[in-house]
């Protein structure tokens, strides 16, 4: 059978390639967001995260009319035969992706209290697999006021995260969420620390990037290919037993041409390595999800992209 994923946000940037993704790996996809999200095979329920009762009933009712049609059928887990198809996984994507959208406060209150709702209800609701979508400005420059040094390169996972903004500060308490909630219930929850989300069309803009690389100098030169990052999530679908986990969600390498050693004397002469880097590896370090998820990235920005130009 079919696994069942529910997803938040899967109409935002990162979902609209992420969904469609897993879709095609063969998983069945229920879309809650403010918005629908208008792709094959995949079920929407319009749905606000920063309401409880909302969040457990998506988690709890019918997806689409077929589902309600089968309710009777023997495959149900959850009422005996008589309810809903329960969900296999929750992924959590939905929020106000950045600061200067909404006032900061509620930035804070969407991303912190919808994680904190969806992962109650899922926990509460027996769903043992939930990924949660953190980000890299919980290290703390991205939105950070004037120029902040990061403290070491590269960034991993174990990093003591420091932001100052109330989107990072968000971040960073949802991933203590998610922690709480796998202590107290010995599921799989994992936060993916997710880089600048590139969409296919979005690779014009390297050779700009190249010429300008002070631009992504807040965000260490770190991207994740929207697809690449439907790879991730399918892979922590697939991976299971590690408790809580932090996962940094980035591709192999960085958005520039010049070489990482040379960015870091450029934009960040004071921060120190803590170990070897390659010649352009990503400052924003993936080799967790390479090492633990068996993470391969399939679009690297070289397939689209002239490194010259
Ligand atoms: N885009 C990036 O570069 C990036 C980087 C790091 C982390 N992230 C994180 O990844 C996730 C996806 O980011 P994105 O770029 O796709 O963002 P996005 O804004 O494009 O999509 C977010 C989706 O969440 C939905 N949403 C917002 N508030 C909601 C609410 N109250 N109830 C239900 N749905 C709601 C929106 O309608 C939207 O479809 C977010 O959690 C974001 O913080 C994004």
């Amino acid at each position: 059978m079919k696994k069942r994923i529910l997803f938040t946000g899967g109409a935002g940037k990162a979902g609209r390639h992420a969904v469609p993704y897993l879709v095609e790996a063969g998983y069945e996809v229920h879309n809650v967001d403010l918005v629908p999200l208008d792709s094959p095979g995949v079920t929407n329920l319009i749905a606000d995260i920063t309401d409880s009762g909302q969040m457990f009933n998506a988690l709890s009712m019918h997806r689409d009319f077929p589902d309600m049609e089968q309710a009777r059928g023997e495959q149900s887990r959850a009422h005996q035969g008589r309810g809903p198809q329960p969900f296999d996984a929750v992924v959590h994507f939905a929020a106000i992706p950045r600061i200067l959208i909404k006032p900061d406060n509620e930035t804070f209150r969407v991303n912190v209290m919808g994680t904190y709702n969806v992962i109650e209800a899922a926990v509460k609701l027996g769903i043992r697999k939930i990924i949660v979508a953190s980000s890299e400005t919980t290290y703390g420059v991205c939105f950070a006021e004037g120029h902040r040094d990061f403290h070491s390169f590269p960034l991993e996972e174990d990093y003591d995260v420091d932001p100052m903004d109330s989107y990072g500060l968000s971040k960073v308490v949802n991933e203590k969420t998610a922690r709480a909630f796998a202590e107290r219930s010995g599921f799989d929850i994992y936060a993916l620390r997710i880089g600048n989300v590139i969409e296919p069309h979005e690779y014009e803009r390297f050779p700009h990037f190249f010429a300008h690389p002070e631009i992504r100098k807040r965000i260490a030169w770190s991207y994740i290919d929207a697809r690449d990052l439907g790879q991730i999530v399918k892979l922590c679908i697939e991976k299971d037993g590690l408790g809580f986990a932090v996962f940094n969600a980035c591709n192999d390498t960085v958005s520039a041409n010049t070489p990482t050693r040379e960015l870091a004397r450029q934009f960040y002469p004071n921060v120190p390595f803590t170990r070897e880097i390659g010649e352009f590896e990503g400052l924003l370090s993936n080799r967790k999800i390479r090492e633990v998820l068996g993470f391969k990235e399939e679009h690297d920005w070289r397939k689209y992209v002239q490194p010259g130009t």
